[in-house]
């Protein structure tokens, strides 16, 4: 089922989240709902991201989407598991094509001039900014903003507890990915109530710096 951006973007935050094994799914779902923030980016880096999506998807307050999905087969995989959002790390126009025949919100990724405009000529007006660090983090998209004014960022990758009012207070940005709160060492380690803390942390800084 389609998620309105509203929807996804309520929180101001996309948890990025690579799952090794698809048991962790459940108690993560439920870890992230405890601290105040039900979305998920379940990227497809792994053997177990469909089986994850279909069981993160039965808490019934989660939005579940999937990430890194680069190919239009793997947005059929994450739309039968039950995605409701589709990320992607760059601009596909084959993906965004099968995303609005599958009815599903997408983000591509997109941070040059170019490709913001290849992504508003597919008319999206919501991008990932991917690896937002390395592309100039704030500074670029405080830029982008002049000639790009029409166009929502979600910038990921790089972005930390520490450095997120810093993108969250540009009025372009519409919420921010990591996976900070998500670390693939808490999450083997089982240690959901560390995914609980960081994430309440991360939703209350977010809140704070939306103000
Ligand atoms: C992503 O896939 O979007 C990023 O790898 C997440 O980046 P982070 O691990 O730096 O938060």
């Amino acid at each position: 089922m389609r998620v309105s951006d509203k929807d996804l973007l309520a929180h101001h935050i996309i948890p990025v989240v690579v799952l090794e094994d698809a048991a962790d799914a459940a108690p993560l779902a439920a870890a992230l709902t405890a601290g105040g923030l039900p979305v998920a980016e379940v990227t497809f880096r792994t053997a177990a991201a469909a089986e994850s999506i279909a069981a993160m998807a039965k808490h019934p307050d989660m939005i579940v989407g999937a990430g890194t999905v680069i190919t239009a087969d793997q947005l059929d995989t994450a739309a039968d598991a039950g995605a409701s959002f589709i990320v992607s790390p760059g601009l596909n126009a084959a993906v965004v094509k099968r995303a609005r025949e599958r009815d599903l919100l997408v983000l591509p990724g997109a941070v040059t001039p170019s490709e913001i405009m290849a992504t508003l000529d597919l008319g999206l007006t919501l991008c990932k900014f991917f690896p937002a660090a390395t592309f100039g983090g704030p500074g670029a998209l405080k830029s982008l903003g002049a000639p790009f004014r029409q166009v929502r960022f979600v910038p990921t990758g790089g972005v930390s507890a520490e450095n997120l009012p810093e993108y969250l207070t540009l009025p372009n940005v519409a919420a921010v990915g990591g996976s900070w709160m998500v670390k693939p060492s808490l999450i083997s380690a089982g240690d959901f109530d560390s995914v609980t803390r960081l994430t309440t942390e991360a939703v209350a800084a977010a809140a704070a710096a939306r103000k």
